[in-house]
């Protein structure tokens, strides 16, 4: 950096540009770079507009290196450079409805007039530059310093938003279409992609957009290689022999690692928000090429507006921001582009953003509040989690007291003392996250977090599992009450037996009462065993259903339970990694549960969405004594262990792939999940050319874009009904385009 002269500068602005540059430059390193941000974007936003005010009052300290100067991050040298045809601007920034007003003065000022203006969401994730020759995909690249990014291009093929081959519409696709956009992962991929990260062992990502840096800057054309070129080696040393297992372990790690990575970038979405460089094909707005582009089947945003006069795009921020945390992915904020495309050219831009679009930023919604206390949860399979007790308060629509801190390494990272206050926000706008402290505040009475070496609850030492896990594990899965109480609430949870009588308080009681002593009691229990336990006979308050209903209700759903599908028992057993995905692959291909018990690494790892990693954990649990006890116990009361051919519904979807979207009235997204694999279809989460069907509810979003693009049917929810109730047309005699009714 070079530090400018000064000049007419006081000592006091001058060093604290020094100050804010190296502090930005920093966090742009990380953030781009390394992907672990060290200022919240909040933070890093209102650093910025300082630098930027310091710089409007001194102009002499700009620099050409000044953060200000540059657009994106530097690149990290992991991936080939590419120049983008035409340079990636950023938008600048306006926080508040005046300077959005001085905003649109100057562009009334240069135009004579207010022009029709382009609203749209602010998403926010990860730029990407797509570049189509004749409509098939080129390149695709980050945004890198505007100029020059990096080459994304194999990890394309993973996308199932981006288009490898555009459609053919009534206008064809141009010689040259370069488009920019967003990729970014929503909220509901963001919480389970980092559940992965954590079952992994890994560090959680901070934001769904770190998370989405890390996905597709992944070198997955170099694991691709690394497992080729390890297969090679495996075939060259026979089949037997310690050399051959070794590369054979080493070759089912590669695939499993590769796997893992492919599914997690083909869960990012994708939306084009800009034109670059085109030619033969130069629409004069900009709203209006959008419909092009949907047509050619690049995925626009729905949410997006023209309007005419500065009242309407007021009207516009408000509407949206009310609903702001409605959507199912982060925004923040909404961009404000002049439409026609001339003007545009006429305005013109800085060195790094346009002056015909700025971005209103929506307040942050960062709030402040106390850290009473950092306590630890010790999970169902023994992982010890430190997390913030605070001042319960409103941030994004909720009120929040909790906050999970993963592990010991992230408070530390974090820094911050029992006792701050500090800044929390909700990442992904949902899962509350403690962003750091206010360290201004401290007034000597904090203390650290000293992360517990035994198990709070039974006193077992603390060990993570292997050598380089940042997780500190309770071993004694068999007896802490702890590990045993979660196994038994997870029992009754909607993803495994769903049992609505065994919530929390129930899982507790039972515990409490000695009425169980591990969940391999649970079906054994009886009225008279319950009506010994307060929790189950009192009646509850404004609950006039009188004495033991809780008691008679829970057996009757205990009951029930017993006779629920395989998967579920499966889920239920709390097997490591083994969540409803797996388990269905698993029940449908075993059929049993004493068949899975019996199969050996190498035939579950064959199994559909499990890798060698889960096929372990399933080895492991079963060879267990105490766990296969719990199964015995099952047995012993009646717990269905076999999928049962007379109640399973004939295979008609057999071999199709179906992928749902959006919202259906008449099914949950698990149960239409559900309802494909039951008739041996294969639910997927993204749309490939090996797609059958996509089904699309409400709001399906890029998905169907993809299904129309790649030519695969589209069904409405009643073309997905009579799939269930019939099964696929016959493939010779269905005519193109019957079989789709939306
Ligand atoms: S337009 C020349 N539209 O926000 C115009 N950008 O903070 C450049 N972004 O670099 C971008 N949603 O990566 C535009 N609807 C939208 C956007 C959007 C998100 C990103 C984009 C841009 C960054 C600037």
């Amino acid at each position: 950096m070079d530090i400018p002269e000064p000049v007419s500068v006081p000592e006091r602005e001058r060093s604290r540009w020094v100050e804010l540059v190296t502090v930005i430059d920093e966090a742009r390193d990380r953030y781009y770079g390394a992907d672990r941000p060290t200022l919240s974007d909040a933070e890093y936003d209102e650093l910025f507009q300082e630098l930027l005010e310091i710089e409007r009052r001194f102009p002499e300290l700009v620099t050409a290196d000044s953060p200000t100067q540059l657009v994106g991050g530097a690149r990290s040298g992991m991936f080939e450079p590419v120049q983008h045809q035409q340079q990636m601007l950023s938008l600048d920034d306006v926080f508040d409805l005046d300077e959005l007003g001085r905003w649109l003065d100057r562009l009334a000022r240069e135009l004579g007039e207010v022009p029709a203006l382009l609203c749209e969401l602010k998403v926010d994730g990860l730029a990407v530059d797509l570049v189509y020759r004749s409509g098939e995909l080129v390149s695709m690249a980050t945004r890198g310093d505007g100029r020059v990014g990096e080459d994304v291009t194999f990890n394309a093929q993973y996308l199932a938003s981006v288009p490898r081959r555009l459609t053919e519409s009534e206008a064809p696709a141009p010689q040259l279409l370069e488009v920019r956009g967003e990729m970014f992962f929503d909220n509901a991929e963001f919480a389970s992609l980092n559940d992965e990260m954590l079952d992994l062992g890994r560090s959680p990502f901070a934001n769904a957009r770190n998370a989405g840096a890390g996905t597709l800057r992944q070198r997955i054309d170099r694991r691709v290689e690394d497992l080729r070129s390890a297969e090679r080696d495996l075939a060259g040393l026979g089949k037997a022999g310690r050399g051959a297992d070794r590369a054979r372990g080493h070759v089912d790690r590669l695939r499993s690692e590769l796997d893992h990575a492919i599914r997690r970038i083909g869960r990012m979405r994708f939306t084009v928000h800009g034109i670059g460089s085109t030619e033969g094909w130069h629409p004069d707005l900009q709203s209006q090429a959008y419909g092009c582009l949907e047509r050619w089947g690049l995925p626009v945003a729905s949410t997006n507006e023209v309007v005419g006069s500065r009242t309407d795009v007021v009207e516009f921020i408000s509407r949206q921001g009310e609903r702001r945390f409605d959507f199912d992915h982060e925004i923040d904020g909404v961009v404000i582009k002049v439409d026609d495309v001339g003007l545009q050219r006429r305005l013109g831009q800085t060195s790094r953003t346009p002056r015909w679009a700025v971005a209103y930023k929506y307040p942050p919604e960062v709030v402040r509040t106390r850290l009473l206390d950092i306590r630890v949860n010790v999970g169902r399979t023994g992982r010890v989690t430190p997390f913030a007790v605070m001042e319960p308060v409103r941030v994004a629509g909720s009120t929040v007291s909790m906050a999970t801190l993963h592990n010991a390494h992230e408070v530390t990272r974090k820094g911050v003392l029992i006792g701050d206050m500090v800044f929390l926000r909700k990442a992904g706008d949902v899962i509350p996250e403690v962003i750091g402290p206010v360290v201004e505040e401290r007034d000597g009475s904090q203390r650290p977090f000293v992360m517990p070496d035994r198990c709070p609850e039974c006193g077992s030492i603390l060990a993570p599992e292997k050598s380089d896990d940042v997780d500190l594990r309770c071993p004694n899965s068999r007896l802490c009450p702890a590990q045993i109480r979660e196994r038994l609430f997870h029992v009754g949870s909607r993803g495994a037996l769903d049992i609505a009588g065994l919530g929390w308080k129930a899982a507790v009681a039972l515990m409490e009462c000695g009425l169980v002593d591990d969940e391999g009691d649970l079906f054994s229990l009886t009225s008279e065993a319950l009506a010994t336990c307060d929790f189950f006979t009192k009646e509850k308050p404004g609950d006039g259903r009188g004495l033991a209903a809780n008691a008679e209700a829970l057996l009757s759903q205990l009951a029930r339970a017993k006779t629920k599908a395989l998967w579920r028992i499966l889920v239920a057993l709390s097997i490591r990694h083994v969540g409803p995905t797996a388990a269905r692959s698993l029940a449908t291909r075993f059929g049993s549960l004493d068949a899975i018990s019996s199969a050996d690494v190498a035939e579950l790892a064959a199994c559909d969405g499990v890798g060698p990693v889960i096929a372990e954990a399933i080895v492991d649990w079963f060879t267990t004594d105490w766990r296969m006890a719990i199964v015995e116990k099952w047995r012993a009361c009646g717990v269905r262990m076999a999928e049962d051919a007379a109640d399973s519904l004939p295979h008609t979807l057999a071999g199709l792939t179906i992928v749902v979207t959006g919202s259906l009235a008449g099914f949950s997204r698990n149960q239409a999940e559900e309802a494909i694999a039951a008739r041996g279809g294969k639910a997927a989460s993204s749309v490939s050319s090996k797609t059958d069907y996509v089904v699309a509810g409400e709001n399906p979003g890029s998905k169907q874009a993809k299904a129309l693009a790649l030519s695969v049917s589209v069904l409405g929810e009643d073309g997905f009904r009579a799939l269930l109730d019939s099964g696929p047309p016959a493939r010779d005699s269905a005519p193109t385009g019957e079989q789709g009714d939306s």
